[in-house]
């Protein structure tokens, strides 16, 4: 068998690639431009194009020897940005995924999983949120994620495409064996903020806005370890193949965490006080998000594995260190 992941040298692409390689015996190809993704994320074992899928001639190299599956992840993923660029968005997001389905139609590979986000739903109507929940999305980049979904539902029915679309909640941690090293280039993340302030990259951070109805003021998210973000793509992968269908769903952790909890228990893993003031609210920025993650337990035979907190800042901390030889 042979996959493309599209972004496989990024934060999540990297982590999917990595246990590809651990557990199966696949060719792996990988494309990355490495504007955001990392040089130390291309593995041995794998094949390696440095390029980007919106031009033509990497698309054509990408698919020069059949393909079965593919991975998507070579998108941007800055909701704040998506509203200042969205011209970017739509290049990338939309442009650069459909010239890849339309190729994989013309190309014959049948298999697409995409990732995709909770950004789909927009504010929170009921919580937990299922994947039935209302989608208004209420930045560009989550309007991008619920168009393609949408082509992808056409692409299935018109040309015989199977997707499964992942819709993350927050991706955070780093592999739990530290064989995951590179880091993500101006990452916008709570959790990668915390541990550059920690570092010494960043003089200090702000919680964005301490006046939410939570029990401490601060934002509630469902934080979703990369580890169990890998996990759910091979078994999504097995999904489409055994099953022949297609599927939509969350992965999230099923708890939820505040702002002020996940610096805390940083502080408490790192062991020390963490430069930090509390700002104003961030546009956009509902209270609390979490999943409701039943379906891809009950179809995909889902757990997860690592994504208590403690594990996911352990993790993170632990590349951090690494890098900044501390
Ligand atoms: N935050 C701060 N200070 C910072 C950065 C973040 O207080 O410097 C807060 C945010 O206000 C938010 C929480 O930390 O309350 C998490 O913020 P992130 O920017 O890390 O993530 P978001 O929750 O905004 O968005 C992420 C993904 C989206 C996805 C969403 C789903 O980036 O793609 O989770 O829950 F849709």
């Amino acid at each position: 068998m042979r996959v493309l992941i599209t972004g496989g040298a990024g934060y999540i692409g990297s982590h999917i690639v990595r246990d590809l390689l651990d557990t199966r015996d696949y060719e792996i190809l990988v494309v990355d431009t490495l504007e955001k993704g990392s040089e130390k994320n291309i593995f041995s074992g794998t094949k390696f194009i440095k390029g980007d899928i919106g031009e033509d001639s990497v698309l054509e190299s990408c698919f020069e020897k059949p393909v079965d599956a593919v991975f998507h992840f070579a998108a941007w993923k800055g909701a704040g940005e998506s509203m200042d660029f969205p011209e970017k968005y739509s290049l990338n997001n939309l442009n650069g995924t459909m010239k890849l389905i339309t190729k994989m139609v013309e190309k014959g590979t049948k298999n697409f999983i995409f990732s995709s986000s909770a950004a789909v739903y927009g504010a929170p109507v009921t919580l937990p949120m299922d994947e039935d929940h209302p989608k208004n999305p209420e930045n560009y980049y989550g309007f991008t994620k619920l168009m393609i979904e949408e082509n992808l539902k056409w692409y299935g029915k018109l040309k015989g495409l199977r997707f499964a679309a992942l819709r993350y909640f927050n991706a955070s941690g780093y592999h739990p064996e530290g064989k995951v090293l590179g880091l993500e280039k101006t990452p916008a993340n709570l959790m990668p903020i915390i541990m550059e302030t920690a570092v010494g990259v960043r003089q200090s951070f702000q919680i964005f806005g301490d006046d939410y109805e939570t029990p401490d003021g601060t934002c509630i998210r469902d934080y979703i370890h990369v580890s169990d973000l890998a996990s759910a793509h091979i078994l999504s992968l097995d999904y489409l193949q055994k099953k022949n269908e297609s599927l939509i769903v969350n992965l999230g952790s099923e708890n939820g965490s505040s702002v002020k909890e996940m610096t805390d228990l940083s502080e408490k893993i790192i062991g020390k006080k963490l430069n930090y003031t509390i700002g104003p609210r961030r546009a956009g920025d509902p209270a609390k998000l979490t999943a409701s993650s039943g379906k891809a337990r009950e179809l995909l035979n889902w757990k997860p594995k690592f994504s208590t907190t403690e594990e996911i800042v352990r993790s993170t901390w632990e590349v951090y260190k690494k890098e900044f030889n501390l």
